[in-house]
C-alpha cells in the first residue's frame, strides 16, 4: 500500500511486485488551487487530512483486498510541501501501527522514476532517466534500483515551473502546462526566435529562468503596444525550445556516458513535443527510450508503491519517528536520523 501526499493530490495505490498496479486511487485538489493561480500549502494539507481515508479505502477496495494482507505500508517523505507531506507520512504510521505492517520511506522522484517500472516489464536499471517535473529537472543515472547519481540539473526553474509561467501570462489556467502543449500544437515553432541558454561550464545542466522571462517580456511588450501575439506560435516555439533543450542535454548526457537506455519521468514528460524530440533524438544516437504512458507522469501512489518494493528489499525501512523533508537529493539513501 502506498501513499502519496507531496503536493496537491491525495493518492492512494496497491502495488504487487514493483511491478502491477492493482489500483491507483487519485483525489486531485487541482480546481480549488486554481482559485488561486498556485497550490495554496495550507489548502493542499487539509483536503489531505480530509481525503487520506476515502483516498486509502478506495484503493484497497479497487485492489479488492484489505488492509490486513498488504505486506508494508510506504509513504513519501521527501520533497514536497512540508505540511502535505506530514499528513501522510502520520497516516502511514497510523497504519502501520493499526496493522502492525513496515513503515517504507521513498522519495517522491525516485517514485517519478519507477512509474516507468509498471509500464515496462523489461525495463531493469542501469539507465539514464530524465526528470522534468513541476518542482525538478534532472538528469539522473539510474545506477541499479535504489543507487542514483546526478548527472545534471536546472540552475533556477524547474521546466514544469517555466510552462505554468508562460502559460499563466499568456492567459490560461494553473497549472498551464497541458493547456500550453495542446495551445501549441498546430501553431508554428519557428515563429518566435527565443533564447536557448547554457550554462558555462556544465553541459548537462540547464537553465530556463532566461527562456521564461523572454515569452514573459515578449508579452508585456506586445500588451503596452497595444499589439497582439500570436498565442498558438508562441506556445509552439516555447515548447519546442524547451523540449531541444531538454533533449540535446539529455542525449549529450547519454552519449558521454555511454548509455543506451533512456527513460523520462515526471509530469512534463507529457508534453508532446519533448516526447517527440526525445523519440527522435534517441532514435538517431541507437538509443532505446521508454516513456511512462501519460497517466503515470503526474503524481500518483502507483509509482510510489513502484519504487517502495525495491526500498523494502533493500532494507530501507523508517521507524516511528519518520519525518517529511521539503528537500532531499534523489541519490540520499534512507537512514534514521540522518536527515534531522
Ligand atoms: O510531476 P508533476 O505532476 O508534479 C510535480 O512533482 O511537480 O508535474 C507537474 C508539472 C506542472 O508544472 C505541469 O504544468 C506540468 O507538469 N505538465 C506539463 C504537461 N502536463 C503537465 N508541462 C508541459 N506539457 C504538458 N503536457
Ligand atoms: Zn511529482
Amino acid at each position: 500500500m502506498a501513499i502519496e501526499t507531496s503536493c496537491d493530490e491525495t493518492a492512494a495505490a496497491v502495488v504487487a511486485d514493483g511491478r502491477r498496479a492493482l489500483s491507483s486511487a487519485v483525489y486531485s485538489q487541482i480546481e480549488e488551487h486554481r482559485l488561486y493561480g498556485g497550490v495554496v500549502p495550507e489548502i493542499a494539507s487539509r483536503r489531505h487530512t480530509e481525503q487520506i481515508i476515502p483516498v486509502v479505502r478506495a484503493a484497497l477496495e479497487e485492489a479488492h483486498t484489505t488492509l490486513a494482507e498488504i505486506d508494508a505500508v510506504a509513504v513519501t517523505y521527501a520533497p514536497g510541501l512540508i505540511g502535505a507531506l506530514l499528513v501522510g507520512v502520520s497516516f502511514a504510521k497510523g497504519l502501520c501501527l493499526q496493522a502492525g505492517k513496515p513503515l517504507v520511506p521513498v522519495h517522491h522522484i525516485r517514485g517519478h522514476v519507477a512509474a516507468n517500472y509498471l509500464a515496462h516489464p523489461e525495463l531493469e536499471p542501469p539507465f539514464l532517466c530524465l526528470v522534468a517535473s513541476g518542482g525538478h529537472s534532472h538528469i539522473v543515472e539510474v545506477a541499479d534500483y535504489t543507487g542514483y547519481r546526478t548527472i545534471g540539473k536546472t540552475r533556477d526553474d524547474a521546466a514544469g515551473e517555466a510552462f505554468d509561467k508562460v502559460a499563466r501570462v499568456l492567459g490560461m489556467g494553473y497549472p498551464g502546462g497541458a493547456e500550453l502543449d495542446r495551445a501549441g500544437r498546430e501553431g508554428d515553432p519557428r515563429r518566435y526566435s527565443l533564447p536557448r541558454p547554457k550554462v558555462t561550464g556544465s553541459p548537462y545542466d540547464f537553465s530556463f529562468s532566461g527562456l521564461k522571462t523572454a515569452v514573459v517580456n515578449l508579452a508585456h511588450n506586445a500588451a503596452q503596444k497595444g499589439e497582439s501575439l500570436h498565442t498558438a506560435d508562441l506556445a509552439a516555439s516555447f515548447g519546442a525550445t524547451v523540449a531541444e533543450l531538454l533533449a540535446t542535454r539529455f542525449l549529450a548526457a547519454a552519449r558521454d556516458l555511454g548509455c543506451r537506455t533512456l527513460a523520462c519521468a515526471g509530469g512534463v514528460c507529457a508534453n508532446s513535443r519533448l516526447r517527440a524530440a526525445l523519440e527522435e533524438a534517441a532514435a538517431e544516437n541507437g538509443c532505446q527510450l521508454y516513456l511512462p504512458p501519460l497517466s503515470l507522469c503526474g503524481d500518483n501512489a502507483a509509482m510510489i508503491g513502484a519504487q517502495a518494493y525495491h526500498e523494502y528489499r533493500a532494507g530501507h525501512l523508517a521507524g516511528m519517528d519518520l519525518n517529511g523533508y521539503a528537500s532531499l537529493d534523489i541519490d540520499r539513501n534512507w537512514e534514521v536520523g540522518d536527515y534531522l
